[in-house]
């Protein structure tokens, strides 16, 4: 979607908002998977209100994108324009146990960001690509633990109420790759408080967890990682595996040889030959083992 009326592109400016005409979404998404549209870069927090005032008058529908590694976007022109927030500098404040941290920052680089200043917790998440805003709003987690456990505040603007708000960490739920934030509420910045450790302690387990993605997932390729969530009790890995089905191709979008519940793009996929190989995959589950897949990854699909 193109915003062609001037004046709301000659408004922009003020409203600390950098528009990017006809972004391609495959270069933004880890999948490498997308059409394009508008692309509004946010470069500061109180302008949002006022943004989204001025999309809505205009009747210009949104969506909210953080790192772009969990989404699989439709292909084409997409029937919607994309906010992003812009990278704040410094990303990480540190005051004694607590981390203040924008929801853009990078989250690989906040884990060893924080290691450095002797707060640990988050070792498991090293490797999961994407933004802290991104980690937050799925509740991220990986080898035990979960973003959510450390989550004291969340700066958030809530499409509801139309304004920027503070939540405390209490007064959100945190569940397994799920969260009570509402679907059109745009994280803004977390405070989180992390455990003290020694800085080698940290790094030690960072080691482990690194190993452990190296050894099993396939990292060097674009993925969304995990495209289904695994149901109660059960690996949505194992039971691809198990039915032969790593390597099974529509077009480029292909299953990991090596975790078969990541899919690839091996080349040129699109998101229609990623959605075929997806909805392949579920009924073939279905048939097996009477399981209904959910999807892991976030699908923006027109
Ligand atoms: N397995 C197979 N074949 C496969 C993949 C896995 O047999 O192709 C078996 C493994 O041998 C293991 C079991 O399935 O016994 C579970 O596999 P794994 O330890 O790789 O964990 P997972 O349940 O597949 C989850 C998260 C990952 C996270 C890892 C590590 C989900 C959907 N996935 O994977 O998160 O990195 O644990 O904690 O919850 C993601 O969210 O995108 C993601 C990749």
């Amino acid at each position: 979607m193109r915003i062609e009326n001037p004046g709301i592109g000659a408004a922009l400016p003020e409203l600390g908002v950098e528009l990017r005409s006809g972004s391609a979404l495959s270069d933004l998404t880890s999948l490498g998977i997308g059409g394009t549209t508008d692309l509004l870069r946010i470069k500061k927090h109180e302008g949002i209100p006022d943004l989204l005032n001025l999309l809505d008058a205009n009747g210009i529908p949104h969506r909210f994108l953080g790192g772009g590694s969990n989404l699989l976007v439709g292909d084409g022109e997409l029937p919607w324009v994309v906010l992003q927030l812009a990278k704040p500098e410094p990303e990480v404040v540190i005051d004694g146990t607590f981390a203040q941290v924008d929801a853009a920052a990078d989250l690989g680089r906040t884990v060893t960001f924080c290691a450095k200043n002797d707060l640990g917790g988050m070792e498991g998440l090293i490797g999961v690509p994407g933004t802290v805003g991104g980690a937050l709003r799925m509740n991220a987690g990986a080898y035990g633990m979960q973003i959510g456990s450390y989550v004291r505040e969340v700066k958030l603007y809530r499409a509801a109420g139309r304004k920027i708000e503070i939540l405390r960490g209490d007064q959100i739920s945190f569940e397994y790759r799920h969260t009570s934030f509402a679907p059109d509420d745009m994280m803004l910045a977390v405070k989180l408080e992390l455990p003290s450790k020694p800085f080698k302690e940290i790094l030690a387990g960072i080691r482990i967890c690194n190993e452990k993605r190296r050894s099993s997932q396939p990292l060097g390729q674009k993925s969304a990682g995990c495209i289904f969530k695994n149901p109660p009790g059960a690996s949505a890995g194992r039971m691809i595996d198990e039915l032969g089905l790593k390597g099974l191709n529509v077009g480029d979008a292909r299953i990991s040889d090596r975790h078969a519940n990541f899919f690839v793009n091996a080349g040129a996929a699109s998101a229609k030959d990623m959605l075929t190989l997806v909805a392949d995959v579920r009924e073939r589950v279905h048939k097996a083992f009477a399981v209904e897949l959910e999807h892991e990854v976030v699908v923006w699909n027109a």
